[in-house]
């Protein structure tokens, strides 16, 4: 699948397809969220499954998105403080890599906080379009980036960044720069990952270009306390989604029947975050009864942790080239820079 067509108007998935302008906080969105059917579908589809499982977008409803910000400044998740300290030092290098005219279109723009330290480095003539699925991270990101540079072309998209979609904007020949920060990519599986790359290499000009932020394997122990906080603020993240699926989709999910567990898996590479069932019960979704035994898990997010030898493959596998590779003084937390890999 395409994750990005190049086009002019709303989305391919367009479903409500408002495009409004914010002419009095200069910048305008374009909303292709999912419908209300498809997330209930994917819920019933990976809920009825053996293991259990919950796409991890589903995270993200406005709660989810407040608290996922609540993690990324919790003293053990090293994760955004280790790429935050990797955009600050690589200013020179982007200003001499990214061209006036370059559209910059972040995927998964959450809060923005990062995106500041990445536009400030950038010429200001570059136009910016932040895509996420979550509408009320975009109308504050977008808000508080309208005020800091109110000369510059900001657009949002409300959208599944897995889902085809047509970028808005006129762009067409414009050079790219996709960004896609957090370690994100880590929440896809492995091949997953593989392939959602080389579709956007595929859909890509030599002149477009992608920054991404890995997070590395290390000590497991360092890992595990990242999604697992003192404060109980991933535990809240994680439940928050039984919150969102009774609203969304006429469930009637007990939050107190389930734990949160998130575990390090140093085989796969992977912490693994589940809601375990903490007794035999029935759960109604819409029309359907999903049954629980007493211990069974929900699988609601994998993330992966690569070494920089394994992210190079991946890219590699997927159609990229690297261009440049930087990491934390801790060496944490990766970032490259990669171009497409045309033949
Ligand atoms: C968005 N994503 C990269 C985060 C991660 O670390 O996998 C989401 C998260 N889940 C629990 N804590 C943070």
């Amino acid at each position: 699948m395409i994750p990005v067509r190049r086009g002019s108007a709303v989305g391919a998935n367009a479903v409500s397809g408002i495009g409004r302008a914010n002419g009095t906080t200069g910048y305008s969105m374009v909303d292709c969220h999912p419908r209300r059917e498809d997330i209930l579908h994917e819920v019933v589809t990976g809920l009825t499954k053996m293991p259990k499982h919950l796409p991890p977008k589903l995270l993200y409803d406005p709660k989810g998105s407040a608290l996922f910000d609540t993690i990324t400044r919790q003293p053990e998740y090293y994760l955004t403080r280790s790429e935050l300290s990797i955009l600050s030092s690589i200013g020179d290098n982007m200003q001499s890599l990214v061209s006036p005219d370059t559209v910059i279109v972040e995927l998964g723009s959450g809060s923005g906080e990062k995106t500041i330290h990445l536009l400030n480095m950038l010429p200001e003539e570059t136009a910016y379009v932040a895509v996420d699925i979550s509408a009320s991270a975009l109308d504050s990101a977008l808000s508080s980036l309208a005020v800091q540079f109110p000369r510059k072309r900001l657009i949002g998209m409300v959208a599944d960044y897995l889902t085809p979609l047509v970028l808005p904007g006129n762009f067409e020949n414009m050079p790219k720069l996709f960004v896609f920060f957090g370690s994100t990519l880590g929440n896809f599986e492995p091949l997953d990952a593989v392939h959602f790359l080389n579709d956007m290499a595929l859909s890509l000009k030599p002149h477009d270009a992608l920054l991404v932020g890995i997070d590395l394997k290390k000590t497991p122990e360092l890992i595990h306390r990242a999604y697992n906080d003192a404060a109980g603020v991933t535990a809240e993240f994680n439940y928050n989604v039984l919150t969102r699926i009774n609203r969304d989709c006429s469930a009637n999910f007990t939050l107190e029947y389930f734990r949160h567990e998130a575990e390090y898996q140093p085989d796969a590479g992977r912490v693994a975050m589940f809601l375990v069932s903490k007794k035999e019960h029935t759960v109604t979704i819409a029309d359907y009864d999903v049954y629980f035994s007493a211990g069974e898990p929900i699988t609601t997010e994998y993330s992966y942790k690569y070494s920089i030898e394994e992210f190079y493959s991946l890219a590699y596998q997927a159609g990229w080239s690297i261009d440049q590779s930087w990491t934390d003084a801790n060496e944490l937390f990766s970032m490259h820079y990669l171009r497409p890999d045309l033949v």
